[in-house]
């Protein structure tokens, strides 16, 4: 397993409280979110559906930082979710919410099944609007407290092959931009982290040549943005191509991100065929 390291700061957990819930916990980012809110001094509630990994990273939480670490098996996309995650709080003192979970299908936009579809409205916005709506009052009644969404990077352009995710990952984005709005003043900050290519499973099933940005990365540049604007996108790179992408004709860059994507999607294809008939 690999080691992460943070240096240990407990005053995020004064600024903010003592627990913070992860969704998407159990790898990639999400994993990452726990070790960097466990080094922060605060103590990681982590949410998703393998319970094996959960398990996994909660020792792992225990193991190197000494910290207390709660997990809760879940579907974000059950219709009783943040019910089950309100029970799960119960009386703890939750400081933070890190939307991170997320469902990405790639694939031309006929072969996606409705349920694909739904699914990705219910895990990548349903699932985050419910927790803004049941956390942020409570914070903001507090005054204090910190709610972090996960975007992405596609949700600056409408992308070809990928167009329920990336136009999920465009509300994502706006409705976190929106809430920090609504928000400042109030003690409560709102961030959203728009990460590019970055190294976890997720990455990994799209077969790209390209190197991300270590998940650590990724958390460190975004915890350390928290109360200092509305949105953070890591890495100078990420951040250089992004505006330049803002200011180009938006048909060259729906033509030009389609066409990378179209090809992706056709070597995930290829792979998919290959393994199944055992080349
Ligand atoms: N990796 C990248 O290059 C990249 C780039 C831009 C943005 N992002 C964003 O970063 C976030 C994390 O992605 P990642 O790259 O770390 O992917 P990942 O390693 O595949 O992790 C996704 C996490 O979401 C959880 N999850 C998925 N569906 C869920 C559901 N229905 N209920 C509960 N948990 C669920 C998974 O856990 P279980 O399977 O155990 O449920 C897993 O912990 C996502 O919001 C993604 O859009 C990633």
């Amino acid at each position: 397993m690999t080691r992460l390291r943070f240096d240990m700061n407990p005053s995020f957990r004064e600024r903010y409280g003592e627990w913070g819930i992860v969704t998407g916990a159990s790898s990639g980012i999400g994993e990452a979110f726990a070790y960097a809110l466990a080094a922060r001094g605060m103590k990681p509630l982590l949410l998703a559906r393998r319970e094996e990994e959960l398990h996994r990273v909660a020792l792992a939480v225990k193991e190197r930082y000494g910290i207390e670490c709660g997990w809760l098996v879940l579907d974000v996309a059950d219709h009783n979710f943040i019910e089950r995650v309100m029970l799960a709080c119960g009386d703890r003192d939750v400081g933070m919410v890190v939307g991170n979970a997320a469902y990405n299908p790639a694939g031309a936009f006929t072969d996606l099944s409705r349920s694909d579809l739904m699914r990705t409205l219910d895990v990548n916005n349903r699932a985050n609007l419910l927790l803004a709506h049941a956390f942020l009052p409570r914070f903001k009644k507090r005054n204090r407290g910190a709610f972090v969404l996960v975007s992405s990077v596609e949700a600056f352009t409408g992308m070809p092959y990928s167009a329920a995710y990336s136009a999920s990952k465009a509300y994502v984005l706006s409705l976190g931009e929106a809430l920090w709005g609504e928000f400042s003043g109030s003690g409560v900050d709102v961030l959203t982290v728009v990460p590019g290519p970055t190294d976890t499973p997720l990455l990994a099933s799209r077969k790209l040549k390209i190197k991300g940005m270590p998940a650590r990365d990724v958390t460190e540049i975004g915890l350390d943005h928290l109360g200092k604007g509305p949105s953070v996108v890591p890495g100078a790179l990420n951040r250089w191509s992004f505006r330049l992408l803002r200011r180009l004709p938006r048909r060259w860059i729906v033509k030009a991100t389609g066409g990378a994507m179209k090809k992706i999607v056709a070597d995930m294809r290829a792979d998919k065929n290959n393994s199944e008939t055992g080349k």
